[in-house]
C-alpha cells in the first residue's frame, strides 16, 4: 500500500461462513445457503463495515467425505457475485475460478461482465485447483505444469481484456457507428496450452482488468503470485510465519520489477468474538463441542497430504513417522500440508487439537476475544510487518460478522487504522491500485 499513512485492508470470505462446528449453533442460518437473501444480508453487513471485498472460494466438486457433516452445497461464485453486485454498491466482489478447468476466453468475458455490471468491483482469485479432476475427466497435472498453464492463461486473459481500447465504443447514431473497430483488435494467441484469436466480445471494463488475486504459498505458488497477484491471500497460524511470508513476497515482487506497495497481502483470520473475552471462549467451546471428530480425522488426513492417521490416540501427538516426509513433492498442495506438519510437530500438539484446528479455521490465524482484544491483535500484526490487513474467515455467523463490523471496525477506525468511508467506487480504488492501461 502507498506508504502515506497506511490503513488496513479487510476482505471477507463468505464461502462457508461458519467454521465446521458452528453451522449447528442455534443462531446459524446456514440452512439458507441456496437463498439469495441469505447472502445479500451477509454482503450488506460487510459493506456497512466498509470492508474492501467479499471473497468466494471454490472447488468444482462436492467432497463426498464431508457431505454429511459439513455444509458442502454452494452457489457458483460468478453467478452469486453477479447477483450481489445488484444489491451492493461499493464492496469488491472476488470470485475463485480455476485455470486448470476453464478456458481463458470464457473466464475473461465472465469477469469483464462482472466488472461492468458491478461498476468496477470484480476480482479473480486465480487457482490451479487440487480438486475436481473427476468432474473434468483430466488427470491432475503436476504442480509446475498447472502453474505453467496458469501463466499462459493470464497472458491470454489480459490480452483479451486489452483487445478493446477504452474509447472504442462510440455509439454515433448519426454516422451509424456503434464501435470504432480500428480500436478493437484480435490477439491471435497461439501457445503451448491455448489458441485464441479474439478480440473479446465485450468492451473494456471499468477497472480495465479485474483485480488479480492469488493464494499459492509453495515456492512455485509464491513465484506466480509475485508476477501476477495484486492481492494475495495467505495462511499463517502465527505472526512469525506471517512475517516470513510477507517479507519473502515483498522480496520476490521487487525482484520481478514490481512495486510491493501495489500488492496487498492478507492472511486469513478466523476470530471467535464475544462482547467479553469469557463470551468469546463460550462461543468457541460451543462450536468445538459440535465437531464430528471421526469426520474431522478424514478431513485432516486430506489437508496433510492424504496421509493415514487411523488408530492414533486423540490425546497424543502424531508420531513424526506418520507425517509427510517431504511436502515439496506433493502433487496437489504443498504449502498447507507443510503448515499442518509444523503444527503437528509443535510442543503440546495432539491429534485432537490438530482436528480442532483443521475443522475450526483450517490452519489460519485463530483469535478468541472481545472486540478490543481482536482489534489489538490485528493492529499488532499490521504494524509489525506481518500483513496489510486480513482476509476475515468468520468462525461463527451471523453474530461473528455483525460484532466484527459493529464493534471491531469502529475501534480500528478510531485508531486511524481503517477507512471511515470508501475512497472511490471500484475495488482498485479501495486497494489504492492503478488502473492498467490497455497494452
Ligand atoms: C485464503 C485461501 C483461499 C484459497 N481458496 C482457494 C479456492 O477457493 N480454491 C482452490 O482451489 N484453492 C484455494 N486455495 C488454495 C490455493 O489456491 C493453493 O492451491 C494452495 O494454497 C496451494 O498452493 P501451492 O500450490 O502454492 O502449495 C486457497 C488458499 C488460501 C490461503
Amino acid at each position: 500500500m502507498p506508504s502515506t499513512e497506511r490503513t488496513m485492508h479487510i476482505s471477507m470470505a463468505i464461502t462457508q461462513p461458519d467454521s465446521l462446528g458452528s453451522w449447528r449453533r442455534e443462531v446459524s442460518k446456514a440452512a439458507e445457503f441456496a437463498s439469495l437473501d441469505y447472502w445479500v444480508k451477509i454482503a450488506q453487513i460487510a459493506e456497512r463495515g466498509k470492508l474492501d471485498s467479499l471473497f468466494i472460494a471454490d472447488a468444482p466438486e462436492a467432497d463426498m467425505d464431508a457431505l454429511r457433516t459439513r455444509q458442502v452445497p454452494k452457489l457458483e461464485p460468478i453467478v452469486l457475485l453477479s447477483a450481489l453486485a445488484t444489491q451492493t454498491s461499493n464492496i469488491g466482489l472476488v470470485g475463485t475460478a480455476s485455470t486448470s478447468y476453464s478456458e481463458p476466453y470464457t473466464l475473461a468475458r465472465q469477469f469483464a461482465a462482472l466488472d461492468h455490471i458491478s461498476g468496477g468491483r470484480a476480482g479473480w482469485n486465480i487457482v490451479t485447483s487440487f480438486l475436481g479432476t473427476r468432474n473434468y475427466g483430466v488427470p491432475l497435472a503436476a504442480q509446475p505444469d498447472r502453474y505453467a498453464r496458469a501463466q499462459e492463461f493470464i497472458e491470454v486473459a489480459t490480452a483479451l481484456w486489452d483487445s478493446w481500447a477504452d474509447d472504442a465504443v462510440v455509439v454515433d447514431k448519426a454516422a451509424g457507428i456503434f464501435v470504432d473497430d480500428t480500436k478493437v483488435h484480435p490477439i491471435n494467441h497461439s501457445g503451448a496450452y491455448f489458441s485464441v484469436e479474439g478480440p473479446l466480445d465485450i468492451s473494456r471494463s471499468p477497472q480495465g482488468h479485474p483485480v488479480l488475486v492469488q493464494a499459492g504459498a509453495s515456492a512455485t505458488g509464491r513465484d506466480f503470485a509475485s508476477r501476477h497477484a495484486e492481492m494475495i491471500f495467505g495462511a499463517a497460524p502465527n505472526i512469525e510465519s506471517a512475517q516470513e511470508f510477507y517479507g519473502d513476497m515483498h522480496r520476490r515482487i521487487a525482484a520481478v520489477g514490481r512495486n510491493p506497495d501495489q500488492v496487498t497481502i492478507l492472511p486469513g483470520c478466523s476470530p471467535y468474538i464475544g462482547s467479553t473475552e469469557e463470551e468469546a471462549h463460550r462461543i468457541r467451546e460451543e462450536a468445538l463441542s459440535l465437531i464430528d471428530f471421526d469426520h474431522g480425522l478424514v478431513t485432516l488426513q486430506k489437508h496433510m497430504g492424504n496421509i493415514d492417521l487411523s488408530g492414533l490416540d486423540l490425546d497424543e501427538s502424531i508420531p513424526p513417522d506418520r507425517l509427510p516426509a517431504d511436502t515439496s513433492v506433493l502433487i496437489d498442495r504443498q504449502s498447507r500440508p507443510q503448515l499442518y506438519k509444523d503444527l503437528a510437530l509443535a510442543p503440546g500438539s495432539t491429534l485432537r487439537r490438530m482436528i480442532e484446528v483443521c475443522l475450526s479455521h483450517n490452519g489460519h490465524w485463530n483469535l478468541v476475544g472481545s472486540p478490543e482484544q481482536i482489534a489489538d491483535s490485528l493492529q499488532e500484526w499490521f504494524t509489525n510487518g506481518a500483513c496489510d490487513g486480513i482476509n476475515l474467515l468468520p468462525a461463527h455467523t451471523p453474530d461473528g460478522i455483525e460484532i466484527f463490523v459493529d464493534e471491531v471496525i469502529p475501534i480500528l477506525q478510531r485508531r486511524g487504522l481503517f477507512r471511515t468511508d470508501y475512497e472511490g467506487s471500484t475495488l482498485r480504488d479501495h486497494l489504492g491500485l492503478e488502473r492498467p492501461d490497455a497494452r
